[in-house]
């Protein structure tokens, strides 16, 4: 691609944003930035340490000496936290439980978005969360929210919990996923929300393959 390019992709929980983002990254030759990952990984160290969230002195503090990395790996993207590598930790069910609680706190956000800003100084890059083209980047070159039925995002996600080895009861994933969605969309901060000039991508009963042409169809439209 000619000029440099910023393509933001935000969605619920199981909605393919991670797939889907990391493929079309792939195909273009540009950066993937995972940004749920780094809340994910706040996350870890915050129960690892039981940090109180209401002591903004600690809390301050805690974001100052915390380093949170992204690396490009064989296998995707490779997430650190003070140096250690922590990619497979930040999916347990307990960070995934208290990552809304974590991601509402405004002196979080404010790490994170400012992070979240400087990968794309000097890069094009493909990024996925909840707030990418609504806050992070509002000018982005082309924005997608996808969706998908309750019942198809819950599904996936008992089949990515099942390859890390983890058996699930369908319909306590489907309660969580709407929790978490719940919080995301109503927080003060940032709520999940479709951008009001993002591509609206309904993947229930799409390929991913599918998804991912079309978002590559939509970005060179954008990028001639
Ligand atoms: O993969 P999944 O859709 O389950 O979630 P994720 O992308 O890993 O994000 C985990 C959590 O981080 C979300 O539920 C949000 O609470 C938070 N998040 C956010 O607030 N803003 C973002 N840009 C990305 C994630």
């Amino acid at each position: 691609m000619k000029k440099k390019i910023v393509i933001a992709i935000d969605g619920p929980a199981g909605s393919g944003k991670s797939t889907i983002a990391r493929l079309v990254a792939k195909k273009l030759k540009i950066l993937y930035i995972d940004s749920g990952a780094i809340y994910r990984a706040y996350t870890l160290q915050y129960l690892r340490e039981e940090i109180n969230l209401e002591e903004q002195e600690t809390l301050v503090e805690f974001l100052e000496r915390t380093t949170v990395n992204l690396e490009s790996g064989k296998n995707g993207a490779l997430i650190f936290v003070n140096r250690e590598n922590v990619t497979k930790e930040i999916r347990s069910l307990e960070v995934t439980a208290n990552v809304s609680l974590i991601s509402e706190n405004k002196n979080i956000r404010e790490v994170v978005t400012k992070k979240l800003r400087s990968e794309a100084e000097h890069n094009s890059l493909v990024m996925d969360g909840r707030d990418i083209g609504t806050v992070v980047f509002p000018d982005a070159a082309l924005k997608i929210f996808l969706t998908a039925s309750i019942e198809e995002r819950a599904r996936r996600r008992k089949d990515d919990l099942k390859s890390a080895g983890v058996e699930t009861d369908l319909e306590k994933i489907k309660n969580d996923i709407q929790r978490r969605d719940k919080h995301d969309s109503e927080r003060y901060l940032a709520p999940l929300q479709k951008p009001d000039d993002a591509i609206l991508l309904d993947t229930t009963n799409l390929a991913i393959d599918e998804c991912v042409d079309f978002i590559i169809e939509k970005t060179l439209e954008k990028s001639v």
